[in-house]
């Protein structure tokens, strides 16, 4: 069977693209890794991609200061050449207009450090700190328009510690982070939507 082309955006140093990456290096996956974009030339992900010897581009959109629309007409070039049919958001950091989003509705996957949809948005492992959570985790769901808030396509969780601080508490979850995405894109890309639950 012909595997999907994922292309995998990204804004900074893009561990999780990276563990889409390692994945989609199995031979037994559906899909495959046709372009890693960031949005910042700099964004170290770019040089990690590099070193996988895969596609990169980046669309700086500081080029483009207030205009999203034009930042998202010049990201869509690069996609439509890769051949993209799967979005992964992996650590970008941009608000993508509901015109983008419709383009690529129930074709794009965003992970979010928080159970969704508990915490949607920033700062979200100091959030969970102050309500005292006795668990957190993150969540891998589809993008809709309203933002952190799609159809969730898998869950993985952990133990709040004492002492933790949102620091201690993201680094322990990240390494949730790379089995999570990984899983849901295999079961996505094969056309299978049941959520995957992690329980850490
Ligand atoms: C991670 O916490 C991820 O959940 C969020 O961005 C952070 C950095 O991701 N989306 P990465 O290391 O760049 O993949």
């Amino acid at each position: 069977m012909r595997r999907r082309r994922v292309a995998i955006l990204i804004s900074g140093g893009g561990s999780n693209m990276l563990a889409l990456a390692r994945d989609m290096a199995a031979a037994d996956h559906p899909a495959e890794v046709c372009l890693v974009l960031a949005n910042r030339p700099e964004a170290g992900g770019l040089v990690r991609a590099r070193e996988l010897g895969l596609p990169v581009a980046a669309v700086d959109h500081r080029a483009f200061g207030a205009d999203r629309a034009a930042f998202e007409a010049a990201m869509a070039r690069p996609l439509a050449e890769s051949g993209a049919e799967i979005l992964c958001l992996a650590g970008f950091m941009r608000v993508l207009t509901p015109r983008f989003i419709a383009a690529w509705e129930g074709r794009m996957l965003n992970i979010h450090p928080s159970i969704l949809p508990l915490f949607p948005g920033l700062d979200t492992h100091a959030r969970a700190l102050a309500a005292g959570m006795a668990v957190h985790g993150c969540t891998v769901h589809e993008v809709t328009a309203e933002l952190d808030s799609g159809p969730i396509l898998g869950q993985a969780v952990i133990a709040v510690e004492a002492g933790d601080t949102p620091a201690s508490l993201a680094a322990r979850l990240l390494p949730m982070e790379h089995r999570l995405y990984p899983a849901v894109l295999r079961r996505f890309a094969s056309g299978d939507r049941r959520p995957v639950a992690i329980l850490g």
